[in-house]
């Protein structure tokens, strides 16, 4: 029997030494037998010979061939040249969804733990979008912005993951968090695709909770939450929030899953402090491990791992990160060597993790792609153009500016209809109190006589082409209608 080859990265500062321990394990239970990891260069080692990517051309190949890559922590070089490579992955992959698996564990002691509240959740966080697209522009001397991106394809690709998650291990609710009060269309699309989406999964419970609510619910009952899907920067806090509520960063595993490619990793660092030293606790990398196994249909052995994992803990062996201060703390390497000890039996004082009979490493992929492929969710939509809003950089006082503003558009088809400073409607009418920056949205609609869909984007461009003549511009937003609906948010106070 062929085995299922897998790529393997060991990482920077502790991780050879928690790949080297995880791996040992693996061993142990007989995933050697039936998969094969192929060692890859990546790292600071491949940063230093003065490749900005942090990998090799030989790493990419076989990433891309293999389809998962189980990786260890790596370095990010501090100020120019290099970027993190473990965001770089995530996105040039289209590893779309990172799901992060938080459980009280035996041996880790957490508030929650002496309270007997048991914590066993998932945080499914959208991996692509939102404002970790990073793309920033200072706008006047003292405005600077962050384009928060977020699609309808994105939004259903980590939605029906986390779904398909969920109707895998059984889980009967999944909460969407968001913000869609305030953010009424980024996150307003969030929530919509989400409860889309979920319409092809009539036996999971689909709710939706406010961020900030999450947050404290979270904190006051864990015990009400079984999986939770946010977009990228609030999931990025919350399943840090969530590491907390067990005990660490040390006891979270995490997969980055897409489409072709799937990347398992620890979420903590390299831990230069203590590298080396065979002092680091291999816990997070083992059970992302154990993820990958899930991942590839190896049930029966990621079940008897967790089980043999959760006796060693619960025996309160422990490296010198957690557990009882009373007893030596053991090694990195003698912690691998207790799990291996303890193959075969289960915890005593929880619900074993199942070992069912399922164990033939596979993994469906769709066929390598000739081309990127476009992802779309809107295809039949009436488009119309109804305006634009021009933003500039001034410091006049608000009546000559909206003065200048109608006389500049008084021969096309738009008025000035709202003129905007921090999102807050200063005119035609605005509070005295409303203090001021140098950057102004002002709002051009169709003046009534002419109709939605008589003219194209020309006109606005020709209005911005006009103001540019008198004020500096920052940049321009077409308006335009959706199937009739408006694509573009109101002021505050409007
Ligand atoms: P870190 O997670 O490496 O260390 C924070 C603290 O936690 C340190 O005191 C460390 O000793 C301890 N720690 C972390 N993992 C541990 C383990 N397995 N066992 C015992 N103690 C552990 O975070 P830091 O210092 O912010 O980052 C160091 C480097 O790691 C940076 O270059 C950063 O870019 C990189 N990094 C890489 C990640 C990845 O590859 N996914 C994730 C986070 C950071």
């Amino acid at each position: 029997m062929s085995k299922l080859q897998i790529a393997l990265a060991p990482g920077d500062g502790i991780g050879p030494e928690v790949t080297g321990a995880s791996l040992r394990v693996l061993e142990a239970a007989g995933v050697l037998d039936k998969v094969e990891f192929i060692e890859v260069e990546m790292g600071q080692r491949v940063f230093a010979a003065g490749d900005t990517r942090g990998m090799t051309d030989e790493a990419i190949e076989t990433i891309e061939r293999t389809g998962i890559l189980y990786k260890g922590p790596m370095g990010t070089p501090i100020g120019g040249g290099g970027k993190s490579i473990n965001v770089s992955l995530r996105k040039m992959y289209g590893a779309f969804a990172n799901i992060r698996h938080f459980q009280s564990l035996p041996g880790v002691e957490t508030v929650y733990s002496k309270a007997g509240v048991p914590v066993d959740f998932y945080v499914i966080r959208e991996n692509i979008e939102d404002t970790y697209g990073g793309i920033e522009h200072r706008l006047t001397p003292d405005v600077f912005e962050c384009k928060r991106i977020m699609s309808a394809p994105g939004c259903d690709q980590v939605h029906r993951a986390a779904l398909r998650l969920a109707r895998r291990l059984g889980i009967a609710r999944v909460h969407c968090g968001h913000k869609a009060n305030i953010m009424k269309m980024t996150d307003g699309l969030f929530l919509d695709r989400f409860r889309a989406c979920a319409r092809d999964f009539p036996e999971i419970e689909a709710e939706d909770v406010i961020i900030d609510a999450l947050c404290m619910k979270l904190v006051l009952h864990p015990e009400n939450f079984r999986m939770v899907v946010l977009p990228n920067l609030q999931g990025d806090i919350v399943s840090d929030l969530a590491a907390g509520l067990v005990g660490g960063l040390g006891f979270a595993p995490s997969a980055n899953i897409g489409q072709h490619i799937s990347i398992f990793e620890a979420v903590h660092g390299t831990a230069p402090d203590i590298a080396g030293q065979n002092k680091a606790n291999p816990t997070s990398l083992l059970l992302s491990g154990l993820m990958m196994l899930r991942h590839i249909g190896m049930l029966r052995t990621a079940g008897v791992i967790e089980n043999a994992l959760l006796r060693t803990l619960e025996e309160g062996v422990h490296t010198g990160d957690f557990g009882d201060p009373g007893t030596p703390a053991v090694g990195t390497r003698e912690f691998a060597e207790a799990i291996i000890q303890r193959i075969g039996s289960k915890p005593q004082t929880r619900e074993p993790a199942p070992e069912p009979e399922e164990d033939t490493p596979h993994l469906e992929r769709p066929a390598r792609p000739t081309t990127n492929a476009m992802l779309r969710t809107f295809e039949q939509i009436v488009t119309q153009h109804v305006g634009a809003d021009v933003y500039i950089e001034s410091t006049l006082p608000i009546p000559e500016l909206a003065q200048h503003l109608e006389r500049l558009c008084e021969d096309t088809p738009f008025r000035l209809t709202l003129i905007s400073n921090r999102g807050t409607q200063v005119w035609p009418s605005g509070s005295i109190f409303t203090e001021l920056v140098d950057y102004w949205r002002c709002r051009f609609e169709l003046r009534d006589h002419t109709l939605a869909g008589s003219l194209g984007q020309g006109p606005g461009i020709s209005l911005l082409a006009k103001i540019g003549e008198k004020f500096t511009i920052t940049d321009f937003q077409p308006l335009k209608d959706y199937d009739g609906r408006p694509g573009y948010s109101l002021a505050q106070g409007q």
